[in-house]
């Protein structure tokens, strides 16, 4: 039965569900990435610069025998470890010689591939002290997350996150971000299914079943949603408006009874000076 459940998904949208050893891989990969994660956030201050947190990240990848996945992926070929996107970027930063400054918003992305298996996450930082539309747009990326997530289980729509995200973002008078997707996930970087972040109804009747590994990472502005790519780098993706804009990513699994947050780190791991809404003076 399970099997068949498998082979379907598989032949009709070309989505793999995991097995039990898969998962363990991806649940390891993804426990790696966060760890990364917790500790280059530790390191980011006013005056630190995103090159130096992407030198700490190829180290770091090193000590937990892992590969930073971004580094040499795509076409061009991304040129840093990790992504590191500064105000109005909303992602695919490319870690620079600036530094942080008091005010800034961060967002840093981590994916980390350990034994050929995949964990994806990022966060968004507030860098000393942010103005109130800073904390606005970070707060509406990290809730809609929150809210997506806590829909996930067996039987649950695919297009519900969008739905979710959509509704929590526009309260706080947000938009959100069509042209970038969340992503199945694991056994590659990206894998089907793509996964909006908007409300989507026609879009995505997928079921979500036990063995689904996917991200989600909504990008949310607060002014216009729309994104232009960076002409010479062919990377940053920036706001068309230059007003400021957040995301939050965790990879997920859908359990037989709701799902597990494979990039949250158990509470006895994790970095207590990374509050709630995650300011770093
Ligand atoms: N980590 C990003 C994601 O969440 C993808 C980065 S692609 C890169 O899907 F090449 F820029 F690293
Ligand atoms: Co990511
Ligand atoms: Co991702």
């Amino acid at each position: 039965m399970i099997e068949s459940i498998h082979s379907l998904y598989k032949k009709k949208y070309n989505i793999l569900l995991k097995n039990t050893q898969q998962i363990e891989k991806i649940r390891h990969a993804s426990q790696v990435a966060a760890k990364i994660l917790n500790l280059l956030c530790r390191e980011a201050k006013a005056g630190v610069t995103t090159h130096y947190l992407d030198i700490l990240s190829r180290e770091l990848h090193k000590m937990f025998k892992a590969t930073p996945a971004p580094l040499g992926y795509g076409n061009p070929p991304f040129p840093a470890s990790i992504c590191t996107s500064l105000n109005d970027v909303i992602c695919h930063g490319i870690p620079n010689d600036r530094p942080l400054q008091d005010g800034d918003i961060i967002n840093i992305d981590v994916t980390s591939i350990v034994d050929g298996y995949y964990g994806d996450l990022s966060r968004t930082l507030i860098i000393g002290n942010g103005s109130s539309d800073a904390y606005r747009v970070v707060q509406a990326s990290y809730e809609s997350l929150k809210t997506a997530i806590n829909i996930c289980k067996p039987g649950a729509k695919l297009s519900q996150i969008g739905f979710q995200i959509q509704s929590v973002a526009n309260s706080l008078g947000c938009s959100v971000v069509h042209q970038f997707v969340g992503h199945g996930i694991g056994c590659q970087f990206h894998e089907e299914p793509a996964i909006y972040h908007y409300a989507n109804r026609p879009r995505q009747e997928i079921i979500m079943q036990p063995g689904m590994t996917f991200t989600i990472e909504p990008m949310i502005n607060l002014g216009s949603s729309e994104a232009i790519i960076d002409k010479e780098d062919h990377w940053t993706a920036r706001t068309i408006d230059g007003q400021l804009s957040a995301q939050f990513e965790h990879t997920l699994l859908i359990t037989p009874t709701g799902h597990e947050i494979l990039t949250l780190i158990e509470p006895e791991d994790a970095d207590e000076t990374v509050p709630e809404l995650f300011i770093r003076k």
